[in-house]
């Protein structure tokens, strides 16, 4: 090789370097931009939702496969473990600690389901997609080959779906399996959350659990009937304002929720249900993102190769503001202050801001 074509090439070497340190440098600044906005995010109490949309723009259609590329895994990874610094921080929060500390009682293990075969524990929170995960821990499980050959019915089934709880354990495995097994579970913005319990137990019940409508309705509405609702309203039963009352209320519902027994579950907070202040969970996934933490959570607990996720469309996970604007429009002030208050440390755990657009002005006087 000539000394001219040496020299040509060490040229070429060196512009080929300088691109790539560019381009190295434009990707992490592109990075810090997204976990900033999501940093101040928390701070601002902007809605976590469309900050991280913001993340998810990248993306092109084949997110809806549920498959992540490896960056947006070590973006969301950043995330994930931004949400989990905060979840810390606010459980040390004494001011609304009676909102987010729990006792790891048996309340708490039997909703947590263990796959000893993949080292998992799953929390289940009814409706956040709880029917799909335990599809996946069944199939885990070897009982299925696949998610979609599993039945609605079985899953759902305690009887049937062969899924082992956390409370069937000895303390001490309890413990060990508390401690060196990837925990996770799923969050929702707290308000969609109780708007979706009241519309699968109250208005559309697809489940055919006629007691939600008979043994529990009754109650909560005739709380309401003693504050001047006339008949009218008995009649046309139990309406979101009547629901949101009564769990803003948090000495008649004590009394009323011992009573309903096991029933409560879908309005109990996350905190009551799965501890997250206690138990140091891996990932807390979130609803409006599933698209995105599903798919995350198989890689982080090491089964993505053994199952996967079914396609879920963003419209239906999405945080809907008008939609929630609609549902409490005709819930007093009042009320909805009780219910924030109420739910509070759900709210700050997980980064939902405080929804001021339903409280901002009293209607009433
Ligand atoms: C939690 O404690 C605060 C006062 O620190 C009190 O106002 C609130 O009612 C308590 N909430 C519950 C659910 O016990
Ligand atoms: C939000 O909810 C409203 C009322 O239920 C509905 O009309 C609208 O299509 C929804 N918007 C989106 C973006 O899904």
């Amino acid at each position: 090789m000539k000394v001219g074509e040496m020299r040509y090439l060490w040229l070429l070497l060196g512009t080929c370097g300088w691109v790539l340190l560019i381009l190295t440098l434009a990707t992490k600044y592109v990075d810090l931009r997204a976990i900033n906005d999501y940093g101040r995010m928390i701070h601002n109490h902007h809605w976590v939702v469309s900050s991280m949309r913001q993340i998810s723009l990248s993306s092109s259609e084949s997110a809806l496969r549920l498959s992540l590329d490896p960056s947006t895994v070590e973006r969301w990874g950043t995330l994930v473990e931004r949400r989990n610094q905060l979840i810390s921080t606010v459980c040390k929060d004494s001011q609304i600690r009676n909102l987010t500390h729990v006792a790891i009682k048996k309340s708490v293990l039997d909703r947590i389901y263990v796959s000893d075969k993949n080292k998992i524990l799953y929390c289940q929170i009814p409706k956040l997609a709880n029917t799909q995960w335990k599809k996946i821990l069944m199939v885990l499980n070897g009982a299925y080959p696949d998610v979609k050959k599993i039945p609605d019915k079985i899953a759902n089934d305690q009887k049937k779906n062969g899924l082992i709880r956390l409370s069937s354990f000895s303390s001490q495995d309890i413990t060990t399996r508390l401690h060196t097994y990837f925990k996770f579970f799923i969050v929702r913005n707290p308000f969609e959350r109780l708007m979706a319990s009241f519309n699968d137990k109250f208005v559309k019940n697809p489940k055919f659990e006629p007691w939600y409508r008979h043994d529990i309705a009754p109650a909560p509405l005739a709380k309401t009937l003693n504050s001047k609702l006339d008949n009218a309203i008995a009649n046309a039963g139990l309406q979101f304002q009547h629901f949101a009352r009564y769990l803003g209320d948090v000495g008649n519902r004590k009394r009323l929720d011992q009573q309903f027994g096991d029933h409560i579950v879908d309005w109990m907070t996350y905190a009551e249900l799965c501890a997250p202040c206690e138990i140091n969970y891996n990932v807390v996934g979130h609803y409006e993102t599933l698209q995105k933490d599903a798919p995350y959570i198989l890689r982080a607990a090491g089964i993505s190769k053994l199952v996967s996720f079914p396609a879920i469309h963003p419209a239906i996970t999405r945080f809907n503001k008008t939609r929630m604007q609609d549902l409490f429009s005709g819930v007093r002030k009042e009320d909805i202050r009780n219910l924030y208050a109420r739910f509070q440390g759900d709210f700050r755990l997980f980064a939902y801001p405080r929804p001021d657009f339903l409280m901002m002005s009293d209607d009433q006087a």
